[in-house]
């Protein structure tokens, strides 16, 4: 069974596909991180973003690991445990860029499309439902007020003791969602047969419970 999770930046995506993957026993697909992982390589070798040609021939060097945890997913790049290192700020201010890429983009759906061939997957990200798996069992579209996500970027970073204006983060959040949703290629969009979720107003448990019954349901051909 193939569940796609699509929608724009901190609208509670990996942490509602996190427990639900965990209750479910189903594999956790979270393809941003593998863009972000791509990313950080890039960065590291300090390579130009804005030269596709560059940046898409990183894609032959490159080994993106995502390893299910009882606590969450564990990221290897290249066989090291990046999994803090790439929800840092200078990451998630230009992975838009790499992720705009064509051929970075194939050799990432190459990857997400194998890890579902051999598991019941929750997979999440901007284009799962309409590109990565058109055919998925059941697409959601989780969006919520930019405020309430900003707010909620904003406790995520604090764990990782880092300290951010409320102003900043909203305004991040905007201009990468302007940025994925602009696109010409793959752009972070509601799939027509998505079922749209506004977690503003939601706790976190309502989410959950929410998603699991449509897959429950789902599940016994109810719909
Ligand atoms: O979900 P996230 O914030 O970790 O994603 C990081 C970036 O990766 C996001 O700004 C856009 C890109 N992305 C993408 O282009 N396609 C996906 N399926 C997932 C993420």
């Amino acid at each position: 069974m193939i569940i796609a999770i699509d929608g724009p930046s901190a609208a509670g995506k990996s942490t509602t596909a996190i427990a639900l993957s965990r209750e479910l026993q189903f594999l956790y697909i979270d393809t941003g991180a593998m863009y972000r992982a791509y990313t950080l390589k890039a960065l590291r070798m300090k390579l130009p973003l804005e030269d596709e040609d560059v940046i898409s021939n990183l894609s032959r060097d490159i080994e993106i690991k995502l390893i299910n945890k009882s606590n969450g997913i564990t990221v290897l790049l290249d066989d090291e445990d990046v999994s803090q290192e790439i929800r840092r700020d200078y990451v998630s201010k230009t992975v838009s860029i790499v992720s705009s890429y064509r051929n970075v983009r194939e050799k990432m759906v190459e990857l997400q499309r194998k890890l579902a061939s051999e598991h019941d997957v929750i997979c999440e990200g901007r284009d799962i439902g309409t590109v990565v798996f058109p055919n998925a069992d059941l697409k959601i579209f989780m969006t919520a007020d930019v405020k309430e996500r900003a707010r909620r970027r904003q406790k995520d970073l604090e764990k990782l003791n880092i300290i951010k204006e409320l102003d900043e983060i909203e305004n991040d959040l905007n201009r990468r969602d302007q940025l994925d949703s602009s696109r010409k290629i793959s752009p972070l969009k509601r799939a027509d047969n998505a079922v749209l979720i506004d977690t503003t107003f939601m706790t976190f448990k309502e989410q959950v419970n929410f998603i699991k019954e449509l897959i429950l349901a789902k599940n016994e051909g109810k719909f």
